[in-house]
């Protein structure tokens, strides 16, 4: 199979939302920083009749409708996700109702879990999948379903929700460079979820930046260097033309480009001009330890970045901004966000992900992008998506109620033997949402 990668896209998230501007207000906290400081518009979240089940039904309906997909077409099934609910019984099980009706039960796959990254582990062993001798010809599905709730403090703007379906096969607008890859894997206690009682991660905030740019620089030094064996030449910032990082708020996101930028002046790239030389090239001296802590560093190599990050990352954080942290279809996402931008206008383009997941681990591969054709180009997958229309169509709560809502989730978490509002007014048509979990916590659900 040539060409193997994603042939088609949808995306959902939760149409209730709090604007971070009053949520700041609500908080207590200075004016900007959620929107400034953490880089945030918006932020979505599940109320008590959807779930990570729930919208990943939905995402998975959506696809196979709007693509016309055959249920029977699909051979291969992955989930990722980190939000746990059972802990045996797979979100991929829930998901064969779906099948089992159109009489397809032959269908592989099962979860991935870990942390922001069991998306990326799910995409790659269905893109393996496709490339390998035990493929049957038929496609693999991949979906990223999270809800990102966090306890009170500073942590909580940081959450948001979403579920995103990918088809994958062969001849793919979204192809991927699988011999550009680089991975950086390691034990750590940045953000991790023990209390298995509460949906809420524990979280060292500070730790988990530094881990995320720890990564970054490491899986940048091995795509690097596996892109220079294999074309005999450097691989700087130059030879892409979008970045796409997870993003659990923009902010961090800014950062972490600046920081591939401070990358390619400490290797002396070619791509990196004069400016970019003389006002970061005295930091090359620091110690890798120091130039994690070094705020000088931070601020002018984001200053240095401004006009590549604008015409390279700007176009992939749209959602991300608008939707807050996805957890596993957060880096999906920021992807979801460049189509939706530039569709017409992507074909030869090279793209550049990195995703990570805490505790930790994480990859940066590479994609090269195709018009392809109907039904899976790039322009037909802008269209379907619709993301201006699902953006339009939220509705906003008011802080309190979020709060409120977050509450009820809370007691709703782990409980069993009770039946929701089943209230579905505010959810777009074919939206599937939660309508009671009976005594023995088996979970039902309809679909509006
Ligand atoms: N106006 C503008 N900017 C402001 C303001 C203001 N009024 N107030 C603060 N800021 C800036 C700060 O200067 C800082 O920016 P800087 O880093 O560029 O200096 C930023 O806002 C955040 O402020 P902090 O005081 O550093 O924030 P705090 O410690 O309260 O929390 C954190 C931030 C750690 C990200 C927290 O939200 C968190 O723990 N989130 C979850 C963990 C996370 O997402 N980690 C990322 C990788 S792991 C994963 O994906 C889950």
């Amino acid at each position: 199979a040539r060409n193997v990668g994603i042939l088609a896209m949808d995306i959902y998230f939760p149409p209730t939302c709090v604007q971070q501007e009053a949520l700041e207000a609500h908080d207590g906290a200075s004016k900007g920083k959620y929107t400034i400081g953490l880089g945030q518009d918006c932020m979505a979240f599940c109320t008590e009749v959807e779930d990570v089940i729930s919208m990943s039904l939905t995402a998975v309906t959506s696809l196979l409708e709007k693509y016309g997909i055959d249920p029977k077409q699909i051979g291969r099934l992955e989930v990722g996700s980190e939000t746990v609910i059972d802990k045996s019984k797979s979100i991929k099980t829930f998901l064969m109702q779906i099948f089992e009706k159109h009489g397809n039960t032959d269908v592989e796959g099962v979860d991935s879990t870990n942390a922001c990254y069991g998306g990326t582990a799910a995409l790659f062993n269905c893109v393996n999948w496709v490339e390998s001798n035990s493929w049957d010809g038929r496609y693999g599905l991949v979906v990223c379903t999270d809800s990102a709730v966090y306890a009170e403090g500073p942590a909580r703007p940081t959450g948001g929700a979403a579920a995103i379906a990918m088809l994958i096969g062969p001849d793919a607008p979204i192809a991927f460079e699988s011999k550009f890859r680089g991975s950086y894997m390691s034990h750590a206690y940045d953000f991790y979820k023990p209390n298995l009682a509460s949906e809420y991660p524990v979280v060292d905030g500070k730790l988990s930046q530094t881990c995320y740019l720890m990564a970054l620089d490491s899986c940048y030094k091995q795509l690097c260097k596996k892109y220079e064996k294999v074309e005999g030449t450097q691989f700087s910032l130059s030879d892409a033309d979008y970045f796409l990082f997870h993003s659990p708020y923009n902010k961090l996101v800014q950062k972490s480009f600046a920081r591939l930028v401070f990358n390619d002046v400490v290797r002396n790239a070619s791509s990196v001009d004069e400016v970019a030389k003389e006002k970061l090239g005295p930091f090359s001296n620091l110690t890798v330890d120091e130039s994690y802590q070094n705020r000088d560093l931070e601020k002018l190599s984001q200053q240095v970045a401004k006009p590549l990050y604008d015409a390279k990352v700007q176009p992939t954080t749209l959602i991300p901004k608008q939707v807050g942290n996805m957890y596993t279809a957060s880096v999906y996402a920021a992807f979801v966000s460049l189509i939706h931008n530039k569709s017409s206008k992507l074909a030869g383009k090279r793209v550049i992900m990195f995703s990570y997941g805490s505790g930790l681990t994480a990859t940066m591969f590479s994609l090269r992008l195709h018009e392809g054709q109907n039904p899976f180009s790039l322009s037909n997958i802008a269209t379907v998506m619709n993301v201006e229309g699902k953006l339009k169509s939220r509705h906003e709560f008011p802080p309190g109620k979020f709060v409120e809502t977050l509450k009820l989730m809370e007691h709703r978490y782990g409980a069993k033997d009770f039946v929701t509002s089943k209230d579905s007014s505010l959810l777009a048509p074919g939206t599937y949402y939660l309508t009671k979990v009976d005594s023995m916590y088996r979970r039902f659900y309809a679909q509006k």
